[in-house]
């Protein structure tokens, strides 16, 4: 893990214009502080998914028309906590399914399954660690039909390159009949997503930052992190939300693991992270490139958020 870690900040921060992945935000502190955004009243979308599985719940089980039992997947499970209200209506109304969690945190996945186990005795729960696609591929081979969930926005993170890839691998992966639950942040008023990510309370100045924090610690460098500042940019037509480390003065940094001498400029960016938002027309065209049959779009009351069911 560290060693893809530091090839992947190696490769970034030497790179022309400078970026480091925001798949390295997670670290236990970084985990911490994404919490805290998603606690903030600005942060819209877990709020808005939690409506959706807290209201349409029967509407989204009605939609999947499985004659049997069968499998909800979720890739990416991090804490549960919208996904407890979908468990929790199809536990209370005895419908017979497994639900498989995969997270890449083995602490994430453990802390979900003792606090399922607590609160829906009655749940088939069968959680995995790992790679999507060895827990997917074996997923296929099930006698069962299987839902899958790709919920939070995450779909957001990737570029359309890595969107498609991935969206491929879910394909490739399902069965005729299977579902895929996206959930996708909506394009809207500019002003709403700029206050969700450029927020006044500076946690997600924090989580940004955070990378270098980790990079001092895991990579033995020299980041002084008062030099450094956060930006964001919301682009209302492409829906691109562009997150960027600043550099406050012309430095040095000094990253000892990678026997490496990183040099900033005055204003220097370091890209973070892609949170892309859609139209429901983007949405349509996604599903549609990507081989599935777009079945029902479940929204929040305010239409900010929509999680998006979709058909092999
Ligand atoms: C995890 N992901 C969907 C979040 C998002 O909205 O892009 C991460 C995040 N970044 C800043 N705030 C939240």
């Amino acid at each position: 893990m560290t060693d893809t870690f530091a090839q992947d900040v190696l490769k970034g921060l030497t790179a022309k214009n400078k970026y480091i992945s925001s798949m390295y935000f997670y670290d236990d502190n970084g985990s911490r502080i994404f919490q805290e955004i998603m606690n903030m009243p600005e942060y819209y979308p877990t709020n808005a998914e939690f409506e959706i599985f807290s209201m349409q719940s029967k509407q989204i089980f009605e939609a999947l028309q499985f004659s049997g039992p069968f499998n909800i997947v979720e890739l990416g499970s991090g804490d549960g906590f919208k996904t407890f209200k979908l468990l929790e209506f199809l536990v209370n109304n005895n419908v017979d399914f497994h639900y498989i969690p995969i997270d890449i945190s083995q602490q994430a996945v453990d802390m979900l399954t003792v606090s399922l186990k607590e609160r829906l005795p009655n749940l088939k729960i069968h959680p995995k660690v790992g790679d999507y696609f060895e827990i997917l591929k074996a997923n296929k081979a099930s006698d069962y039909q299987s839902l899958l969930l790709f919920l939070g926005g995450n779909i957001g993170n990737y570029v359309q390159e890595k969107v498609d890839q991935l969206l491929q691998l879910f394909n490739e992966n399902m069965k005729t009949g299977d579902k895929l639950l996206v959930g996708i942040d909506i394009k809207k008023n500019p002003i709403i997503i700029h206050s969700a990510y450029y927020d006044k309370h500076g946690i997600t100045k924090r989580f940004n930052l955070n990378l270098l924090v980790r990079i001092n610690r895991e990579l033995d460098a020299d980041f002084k992190i008062d030099d450094f500042d956060f930006y964001c940019h919301y682009n209302p037509i492409t829906g691109d939300l562009k997150s960027y480390i600043v550099s406050l003065r012309k430095q040095v940094v000094e990253i000892k693991a990678l026997n490496q001498i990183i040099e900033f400029d005055y204003n220097e960016l370091i890209w973070t992270e892609l949170s892309k938002k859609y139209s429901l027309e983007d949405i349509s065209s996604l599903a549609k490139n990507s081989k599935f049959n777009l079945n029902k779009n479940f929204l929040d009351c305010k239409h900010y958020f929509v999680d998006s069911m979709w058909e092999k």
